[in-house]
């Protein structure tokens, strides 16, 4: 008999996982904060959890495509429900983008460092995942970007603001990029966090091969949900249709969403959660000696601990030798001392820098 491995898809065989340990050995061990996952630390709302039960007493029917949710995001974004579609999670989203535009051989041109999830999922669909490093200061390498670029280039991902750099393409430079006329995948993962909000939705009006993607597992803290979508041209949304699920967003879920975007008093108090929380932890990193904290639109900081001489896999076990789960950067494709802590709750993030800081002084031997 010929062995199983033989009938396994070639580039499935060579695929690394994207691994959720973490995940299962954070809910293990609840006694350790969380932060690592750029999750939203404060629970959904009294008015979330209202709409959850009442969705779940319909829960013998099968849910549609969430045309009243739909209509909602639609307007929210200036745009209409036929622009909206939605993911399992805005992870779903990037998994029927890739299997819409990638067969195996093509390219996707990803810059790194950013969310690993997009090389997984263009590996998954065959396609080969060109990556293509920032500039040292960790901005777009703009002529990189052009350079990687060939006729086999189906798909290019912008994350901005980027994770885990936490910083945005300039309108300018994301323009030269949709001039190009190849299908943009741009993550707006974070745009309810920036300082100022600004979405460029509206730029697939004129590009109709641009797509943006959101999701309610950040600004909304809705993670376990699993509600994303993504907005593009409508006839780009019947593809995207035909290559997802049927009733790939559970009816609690969309519930759940639908009273997120209600309570607004909710979405005030956890974007001033965020904003206060980076800032602080931005602060109080930089004032450590030889670190560096860069600035964040998002719910996270990336710090850069290389003056520690140690690498990121160690200082994650120290810290969670301590009570804290923060993220290696490893496994973003970044060498050394790069670690990403998620803004917690006001405690949380004053722990997380009495501990760093403590652990800091062990290994540097100096007082800050
Ligand atoms: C840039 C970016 N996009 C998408 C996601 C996935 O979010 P979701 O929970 O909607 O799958 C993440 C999660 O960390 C992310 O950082």
């Amino acid at each position: 008999m010929k062995s199983l491995e033989n009938f396994i898809v070639p580039w499935v065989k060579t695929a690394e996982p994207y691994s959720d340990r973490h995940m299962d050995i954070a809910w293990e061990n609840p006694q350790i904060i969380r932060m690592m996952s750029n999750e939203n630390p404060l629970r959904p709302s009294e008015h979330i959890l209202d709409a959850i039960m009442e969705a779940a007493r319909l829960g013998n029917l099968y849910p549609g495509s969430g045309p009243h949710l739909r209509q909602k995001l639609g307007e929210k974004a200036s745009l209409t429900a036929d622009h909206v579609v939605l993911g399992n999670g805005s992870t779903d989203v990037i998994n029927f983008v890739a299997h819409t535009f990638v067969v195996p051989g093509d390219e996707a041109v990803i810059p790194i460092p950013t969310f690993p999830m997009y090389e997984a999922r263009v590996k998954i669909a065959g396609g080969i995942a060109v990556q293509v490093p920032m500039t040292p200061e960790f901005y777009w390498d703009m002529e990189a970007i052009f350079k990687a670029i060939t006729l086999k280039t189906k798909l290019i991902f912008i994350c901005s603001p980027n994770n885990p750099t936490g910083n945005q393409i300039e309108e300018k430079d994301l323009l030269r990029i949709l001039e190009l006329g190849i299908p943009t995948f741009f993550d707006e993962a974070y745009y309810e966090l920036e300082n100022e909000v600004v979405s460029r939705a509206l730029l697939i009006e004129k590009y109709p091969h641009m797509m943006v993607n959101r999701t309610f597992s950040k600004a909304f803290g809705l993670a376990g949900f699993r509600v994303g979508y993504i907005l593009c041209d409508p006839k780009l949304a019947s593809y995207f249709n035909s290559v997802r699920f049927p009733w790939n967003v559970s009816s609690i879920a969309i519930a759940a969403a639908l009273a997120g975007l209600e309570d607004i008093e909710d979405q005030e108090q956890k974007r001033k959660n965020v904003i206060v929380g980076r800032d602080y932890i931005l602060n109080e990193i930089n004032k450590i000696h030889g670190l560096r904290a860069l600035p964040s639109e998002g719910n996270f900081v990336l710090i850069d601990a290389s003056v520690l001489d140690k690498d990121s896999l160690e200082i994650r076990d120290k810290m969670s030798a301590k009570g804290i789960y923060i993220r290696p950067m490893s496994g973003h494709n970044m060498a050394g001392g790069f670690i990403r802590v998620t803004v917690g709750t006001p405690e949380q993030n004053r722990f997380f820098i009495e501990t760093f800081r403590e652990y800091c002084r062990e290994i540097m031997g100096v007082d800050f």
